[in-house]
């Protein structure tokens, strides 16, 4: 594995697929203009899990933060972007808490077992549907982004829920924006088996967890997303890098990566899938 270590403010030469790690809303600082074609990214839940890392995304106090600092980072992620690229995004939904403020210890999956709950944000009423996709989407559409797609990702495999008052969630939403009213996108790429344009329905199993903590992308939800916005060779961006899923997409697809990720754990288990001796680690201090 090749380290590079870069104080800011200095500015980060994108020469080849690596992964850098720092806070996503730093490092993007510290990349070009225009230096990627797509990006394909799934940030942290809110109020769902602790990474126990100061600065991760997801356990801001209320609600508006979290939204806040999500615009704020794909403002930038904007920036980095080309003209005429994309940005597919999925994120998760949840339940306000019900006015309970604590969650047991999780014995099996400790990134689980946060401390405190969020308060139920003002405006909503315990067992309300958050619905932070759609609250997000239209922050960022009036932000600029032009909202192009929403995709229902339907988990045939979706885990039971103990719940008798409401069907089982069993889908998540990506939402495919662009920059500009006009942008890369090779339909043809991704055609479904019986040659019409790709539906906006897609189901794909979870697979199961590669970080200790759930939420990895099945490489069979982000491929079609990868082949419809980039050529050979392009960047492909995941401010939110995980175990590296959209790296090894990437490595098998002919297209070169950008992953972000705040956690040094997570950084060395990424470049462990995509191949340690070839992964180049950029820590941004
Ligand atoms: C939902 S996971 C992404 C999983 C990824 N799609 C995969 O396939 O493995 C979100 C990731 O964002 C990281 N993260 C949290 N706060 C961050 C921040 N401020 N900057 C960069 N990464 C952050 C977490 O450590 C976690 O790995």
């Amino acid at each position: 594995m090749k380290h590079t270590k870069i104080n800011a403010p200095a500015s980060l030469a994108i020469e080849s697929s690596c992964i850098i790690e720092g806070d996503a809303y730093v490092v993007l600082a510290h990349l070009p203009d225009q230096c990627v074609q797509t990006v394909v990214t799934s940030p942290p839940y809110w109020g769902l899990r602790d990474y126990d890392l100061p600065g991760q995304i997801g356990l801001e106090e209320a609600l508006p933060q979290y939204l806040n600092r999500l615009v704020a980072i794909f403002a930038e992620v904007k920036r980095v972007l080309r003209d005429d690229g994309t940005l597919w995004l999925n994120v998760g939904d949840g339940y306000t808490s019900g006015n309970r403020g604590w969650r047991a210890p999780d014995k099996k999956n400790s990134a689980r077992a946060m401390e405190v709950r969020p308060d139920t944000p003002e405006g909503l009423k315990p067992k309300d549907l958050l619905g932070i996709p759609w609250r997000l989407a239209l922050r960022l559409q009036d932000d600029g982004w032009y909202l192009r797609s929403d995709i229902i990702w339907h988990k045939p495999n979706a885990m039971p829920e103990s719940v008798k008052d409401r069907p089982t969630r069993a889908h998540e939403y990506i939402f495919l924006f662009s920059k500009r009213e006009r942008y890369y996108y090779d339909q043809n790429a991704i055609l479904e088996v019986n040659g019409r344009n790709k539906r906006s329905v897609w189901s794909v199993n979870t697979l199961p967890l590669v970080l200790p903590h759930a939420a990895t992308f099945p490489p069979a939800l982000i491929r079609p997303c990868i082949l419809a916005s980039t050529r050979s060779g392009d960047y492909v961006l995941d401010p939110f890098f995980g175990s590296g899923t959209v790296g090894l997409v990437c490595e098998e697809t002919g297209r070169n990566y950008l992953g972000i990720e705040l956690h040094a754990e997570y950084v060395k288990l990424a470049a462990e899938r995509l191949g340690a001796l070839m992964t180049h680690v950029v820590k941004v201090a």
